[in-house]
């Protein structure tokens, strides 16, 4: 939102920015087709997939767990669940992608407060790693993202997580990365970046109202 909209303005803005907080957005439902050929579905999650989402952090491999949470981690908070699980889809959002009915992908960003940035992570069923899921998640949540005034993903990784750094480089020309220790800071733009609403991996819009329209970065596409 400009600072240098009228009042009225910046209020009606602000009105129709709250309607959209917590409205599940249907149109946000795709069907994917990963390297090995599996057909997936992703769609944002939900307050119902609780569940799902246990079920999957269960099945992931402590390692997945550590580069995710950079902990032994085994089971989720009820707290842990809910947050991930609740979103506003506006400020906080999160894509599943399913095989069947189980998870096998979780990506999310989470505006940092009163900023134009907002933080990313991911975690991608060891199973399924390294078939593009983890790049499509971060292609879907820039699309996302951007409609929302994010102009920035920052995340915060271990330096030798290559699979991660993968992702982000094969999506951004423009990752800057910072040295902390043993972790890297990275953001790179949301919008411009090489592969954000790429569809040539095989990922289909399931016919959704509106899912067949022009993603607002597509011109940023290269
Ligand atoms: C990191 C993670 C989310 C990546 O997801 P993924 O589905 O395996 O990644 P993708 O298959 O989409 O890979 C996209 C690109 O990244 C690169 N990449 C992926 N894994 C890589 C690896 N282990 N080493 C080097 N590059 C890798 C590849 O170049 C790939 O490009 P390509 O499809 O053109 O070959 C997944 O490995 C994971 O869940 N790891 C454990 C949790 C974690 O590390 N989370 C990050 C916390 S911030």
């Amino acid at each position: 939102m400009s600072d240098d909209q009228h009042p009225k303005a910046r209020e009606a803005t602000a009105l129709r920015d709250d309607a959209r907080r917590w409205v599940y957005p249907a149109d946000q439902e795709f069907e994917l087709v990963t390297g090995t050929g599996a057909h997936l579905r992703m769609r944002p999650i939900r307050p119902a997939d609780a569940r799902r989402l246990v079920d999957f952090h269960a099945k992931l491999s402590s390692r997945s767990v550590y580069r995710r949470y950079f902990s032994f981690h085994p089971v989720l908070s009820d707290e842990e669940v809910a947050h991930l699980t609740q979103v506003d889809y506006v400020d906080r959002f999160g894509f599943v992608v399913l095989d069947d009915d189980r998870f096998v992908g979780v990506g999310r960003y989470d505006r940092i407060p009163e900023t134009d940035e907002a933080e990313v992570a991911f975690v991608v069923l060891d199973d399924f790693q390294q078939q593009g899921i983890g790049l499509s998640l971060l292609e879907h949540l820039a699309i996302v993202a951007a409609r929302q005034g994010i102009v920035t993903f920052t995340a915060e990784t271990q330096a030798d997580n290559r699979g991660m750094m993968g992702v982000f480089e094969v999506f951004s020309d423009h990752v800057s990365a910072r040295y902390e220790d043993e972790f890297i800071l990275v953001s790179f733009p949301v919008v411009g970046s090489s592969r954000s609403g790429d569809q040539s991996r095989g990922e289909q819009p399931r016919g959704a109202p509106g899912s067949g329209e022009t993603p607002p970065v597509g011109g940023a596409l290269c």
